[in-house]
């Protein structure tokens, strides 16, 4: 497993009743498990009834996170999205031809869950541990529901860096970016998701790099995720763009 350097941040623990899952996921993980009131971690990945959650420590601070595909927030995406919503047209998708996309950034999932609905094979490459985890087990629950089967179905998860693992990886149609926003860019963290994610794993600083190397090994499309006024990432001119409100994704083609 690759090392990631947020290591020293984060231990698991167990809500009542939840032990020997989480002795599990400490051996697993190489992770301390600790009592769900340990404060000398600034996060905690708990397993609950209801499966992971990532919490951070301290007062005030948002949380829990806990990825669900089969409900809320992501059933209400998926109900008002299609092939011709900014993401999905950005990768190409079109009646009749769904490319196979390598989402990664897959963080949350949520994007990436979102192309596995339309009909997508998503490769889902995550190189936090914590956020790998908490993804493993959210499809793990989409598996088992019989609303989210079939996309769940069409996702591969894979713990890496994607630098790394893009270099090796042979004839892609479609890989999708989405690094952190720059941080003067508040309003793209607005989520407490993405508040808790960049504490967690940071700023993305080497996306620059990330998307050389995508280029470099994608036969198809390359999408970006950027702030609508921010500029290119890494100064690279996309080949076009596809607007989305606060949002828009660059596109280059190969
Ligand atoms: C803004 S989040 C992505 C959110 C995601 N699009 C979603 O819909 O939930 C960025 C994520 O990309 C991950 N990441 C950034 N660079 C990476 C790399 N080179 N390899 C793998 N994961 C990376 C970070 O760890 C973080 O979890």
């Amino acid at each position: 497993m690759v090392i990631s350097p947020q290591t020293s941040l984060w231990a698991i623990t167990a809500h009542p009743g939840q032990e020997a899952e989480a002795e599990k996921l400490a051996r697993r993980s190489g992770r301390p498990l600790v009592p769900p009131d340990e404060t000398r971690f600034p996060f905690l990945l708990a397993c609950t009834a209801r499966g992971l959650e990532l919490r951070q420590v301290g007062s005030n601070t948002p949380g829990p996170l806990h990825i669900d595909f089969t409900g809320g927030r992501m059933h209400q995406r998926i109900r008002t999205s299609g092939i011709r919503s900014p993401l999905p047209r950005a990768l190409g998708l079109k009646p009749g031809h769904r490319p196979a996309v390598v989402d990664a950034t897959a963080g949350l999932g949520q994007d990436g869950f979102l192309l596995a609905t339309l009909g997508c094979r998503v490769t889902l490459v995550e190189r936090a541990l914590p956020l790998y985890l908490l993804l493993e087990e959210a499809l793990q629950r989409a598996l088992a529901h019989p609303a989210t089967a079939e996309a769940a179905g069409r996702v591969t998860l894979v713990h890496a860096d994607a630098t790394t693992w893009l270099e090796k990886a042979s004839s892609m149609e479609a890989v999708y970016l989405d690094p952190m926003y720059p941080a003067r860019r508040r309003h793209a963290l607005s989520g407490k998701g993405m508040q808790m994610l960049q504490k967690l794993v940071g700023k993305d600083e080497d996306a620059g790099e990330l998307l050389s190397v995508a280029r470099r090994s994608c036969s198809g499309r390359v999408v970006v995720k950027r702030p609508m006024r921010a500029g290119p990432l890494a100064g690279q001119n996309p080949d076009f763009s596809v607007k989305a409100g606060k949002t828009r994704f660059d596109v280059y083609l190969s």
